[in-house]
Order: structure tokens, then sequence, then C-alpha cells
């Protein structure tokens, strides 16, 4: 058992906390927002992620995982510090680093107060980056620390990127496809070894800058994959061919892979724009314009687009007709909206003045307090109301169960754009929809 803290309670830091103290070890969480911490002390956590709730009463009941809202306490009582807290993108698409930088200054400081309870055994501490930061981050941290930390104490920078994905998180956690862990010594190593060994996956020890480089490569590949499918789409369209059936066929090939080839109105979420957009700033800043990447995300913006386009030509204008939103989340199981593709949609809507409402199972809440002039409703009938167009974004599965047939009785006109090709367009046109997907045949 190790004690490990965790700064920055957050999707990727409350997890990791989490999941960490579920594999035996004491963990404390920290975070700066004190309401965020005396709501988890309440077991009450602020956002949704499935099995999150049910491990954080487990492990605080079991006394392995605590709340705090003192640096200190971490670096005082614990020994192996994730940094986990957000790096928020710029305006310019940087990486905004202050609020690692803030917490490398905090340890920096605890660590001077700390007293070595017995002088002749020395104070080791290893600070691992969790957080995705652009490669070379670690050289500040370890540049700070070494500074600011007096002699007698011993410390090891790690880097130790997450690939979980939201809404999956914590399945994410205990079955990953890999864990990469970047170290400077032997001593690091072995910890990581034990803190891991529970975990049955490859587990790969590289340099520091690899271990930071793997985690923007890797988001950036995906997000690659969703914009070249996307980008066939467009052309599917064009030649009446269907990019669900085309991306059966590629997927097929085992050096393509069937994941990630899911057409539809473009990726969204707290990671994968926010990534590549700071890899390509990166990649500017050493001198590789990273030209392929900014393709990538010219193609993602575009598709957003096509669903406005799409609506024009099944309604001509779309002003004062009712359009239903059915998904506002970035993605199925989670109420998270970050740069969700429905928020630039229901601009987009709202210039065009037309008639909005939406629904979601999850994520109403969060998006009420970006636009809260709009009609909600969690019962999708209500919804279909009297609307002229349904638009799907989000590709719940809870919508398959709707009854499509109440739903077209209840419309004003037939017609559903699926913006994530997740419903059955022949069953739809059967009932006597007039469907439109992304880059599908319409029959
Ligand atoms: C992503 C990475 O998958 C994860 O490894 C990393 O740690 C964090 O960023 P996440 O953003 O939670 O995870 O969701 P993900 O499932 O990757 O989906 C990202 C976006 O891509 C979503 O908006 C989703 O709708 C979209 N997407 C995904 C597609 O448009 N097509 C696909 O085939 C897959």
């Amino acid at each position: 058992m190790k004690k490990i803290g965790i700064i920055g309670a957050g999707h990727v830091g409350l997890v990791t906390g989490a999941c960490l103290a579920k594999l035996g070890n004491k963990v404390i969480c920290c975070d700066n927002d004190l309401e965020k911490i005396k709501k988890l002390k309440n077991l009450q956590i602020h956002f949704y992620e499935p099995g999150l709730e049910e491990i954080v009463k487990e492990c605080v009941k079991k006394k392995l995982l605590f709340f705090t809202e003192s640096i200190y306490q971490i670096v005082k009582d614990t020994e192996i510090i994730f940094i986990a807290v957000g790096t928020p993108p710029t305006e310019e698409g940087k990486l905004d680093l202050s609020y690692v930088e803030n917490v490398t200054v905090e340890i920096a400081k605890s660590l001077t107060k700390i007293k070595s309870k017995n002088p002749k055994k020395k104070i080791y501490r290893l600070i691992v980056e969790k957080s995705t930061v652009p490669v070379l981050t670690s050289e500040w941290v370890k540049k700070t620390l070494e500074l600011l930390t007096p002699t007698g104490i011993e410390f090891d920078i790690a880097a130790n990127p997450e690939f979980l994905r939201e809404g999956n998180a914590v399945n994410d956690f205990f079955h990953p496809d890999r864990i990469v862990i970047g170290v400077e010594s032997k001593r690091a190593k072995k910890i990581f070894e034990e803190i891991y060994k529970p975990i049955k996956c490859p587990k790969i020890f590289t340099d520091i800058r690899s271990a930071e480089l793997i985690k923007h490569a890797s988001n950036s590949f995906l997000a690659l994959k969703i914009s070249y499918i996307n980008a066939i789409s467009n052309i599917c369209e064009k030649v009446g061919a269907d990019v669900e059936v085309v991306a059966e066929g590629m997927g097929l090939d085992k050096r393509i892979g069937k994941d990630f080839l899911k057409a539809g109105i473009g990726y969204g979420g707290s990671c994968l724009p926010k990534d590549i957009a700071a890899f390509i700033s990166l990649s500017e800043e050493i001198g590789y314009p990273f030209n392929l990447l900014k393709e990538v995300q010219n193609i993602n913006q575009q598709q957003r687009l096509l669903v406005i386009k799409k609506a024009k030509e099944l309604l001509w204008n779309l002003k004062n007709k009712n359009i239903g939103i059915f998904g506002l989340s970035f993605k199925p199981n989670t109420d998270d909206i970050r740069e969700a593709p429905s928020i630039d949609i229901i601009k987009l809507l709202k210039k065009e003045e037309a008639i909005l409402k939406c629904h979601d199972f999850k994520a109403i809440e969060n998006m009420k307090k970006l636009f809260p002039d709009l009609f909600y409703s969690e019962n999708p009938y209500e919804v279909a109301k009297e609307s002229h167009l349904l638009i799907f974004l989000t590709e719940w599965d809870d919508y398959k169960k709707i009854d499509f047939k109440k739903i077209k009785e209840l419309m004003k006109m037939p017609y559903i754009i699926d913006g994530r090709n997740f419903l059955n367009n022949k069953i739809l046109n059967k009932i006597g929809f007039v469907y439109r997907g992304i880059g599908r045949k319409n029959e």
C-alpha cells in the first residue's frame, strides 16, 4: 500500500484517485475549489461518470480515500504526488500551464516546510505529471522544484499520462490498453511497478519526454482518424456511397481497425480539440509546422456546418421553424458539453432564428448555463411535438428505444437529421420519415 496524493479532483484526478484507492492505496485528493471539496467530503460528485460514485463511497468508508483543500497536507502525508490539474486551452490554442506551475511552486514551498521526523532518513517525493502537458513540461517542473526545494529532500519527476475516455473512465483505468510511465530513476520505476502491479496490461517505461509525447501523438491520431472518415463521408455524399459501409470495409483491415471510424458531426470534448490545438502550437514552437493536424481541425469544424446545410435543404429557411435537438453532451454516457458540436450548432440555428427545443439524458443542466433562454425537456415526445425537424447530435442508446411512430404523429413535418449515423434509416423511412445522415444513402 502506498500513500498517494492527487492534486486536482476533476475528471482525471478524482477517477485516478478513487481507482488507486480501490487498488488498496491510501489516497488524499485535493482541489482549490472549496465547494467541490466540501461536496466530495459529503460524497457528492460534481460530474457524472459511470461507476465512480460507488468506488468513492466504498473507499471513503474504508478510510482509503480522503479529501482536502491543502496541498501542504498532500506533500506532508503522501510520498507519490500526482499533478492532475486542468491544462485548459489559451486563446491562441496553447495549453495554459499556469495551474501546473502554481501547484509545482506550492509543492516546493510545502517541501520546505516539512521537517524530516528522522534527520537520518531523507525525505523522498515522487512528483508525477498526470495532466496532459506538452512535451518538455517536466523540465519546468523539475527546474522549479530544484530551485525552490531545500537540500536534504530528494525527489523524482515522472510522467504518467492518462488515456481515460469520459463515460468509460473507471473501466479504462482498470482495463487500459497500456500504461505509459516516463521515469528518470530506478527508484521511481520500482514505485510505479508496485502501484500498477494489480493492473494486467502492457506497461511501457520510457524517458519522460517520450511519455509526454505519446499522449499528444495518440490523441491527435484519434482525431485524425475521425476527420479522415468525415472527409470520406463528404465524398460518399457526392458519389452516392454510404460511409457506414465504407468504414466497415476499411475497418476489417487490422492495420486500420474499426474504432474511431464513425463519421458524423465531428469530435468534441475537453481533450481532443484542446490536445490537437496544443500539439499544433507546440510543433510550431519547435520548428515543425504540423499542417496535417491543422487540416484535421478544419475538417472537424466543417462537419458541424453540414447540419445547418441539410436543415436548409429540407426546410428551405429555418426562421420560426420548430427544431428539436436530441443530444447535447459531446458524446453519450456523460453530462459534459465541453467543445460539444451541439454548442456550435445551437448558435448557428439561433442565428437562423429557429425555435429550438432541446433534450438530453444527462447534460440539460450544463447546457442551460450556456443557453438559459432555450426550451428544455427530459421528455423526448414533448420536444418532438409540433416540430418541423428533429436533429440528433449525441448517439445516446436510449434514443433507439423511443417510439418513432408516436414521434412522427407529434411532428408537423417528418424530417430527421442524424448527426451521428446511429439511427436505423431504413426503419425510419418505412415509418414515413425523411431521413438525412452524414455521408449516408438516404433511402
Ligand atoms: C479522448 C480519448 O479517447 C482518450 O483516450 C483521452 O484520454 C481523452 O480524450 P474522450 O474525449 O473522453 O476521450 O472521448 P472519445 O470517446 O475519444 O470521443 C471524443 C470525440 O470524438 C467525441 O465527441 C465523439 O463523439 C467523437 N468520435 C469518436 C467520433 O466522432 N467518431 C468516432 O468514431 C469516435
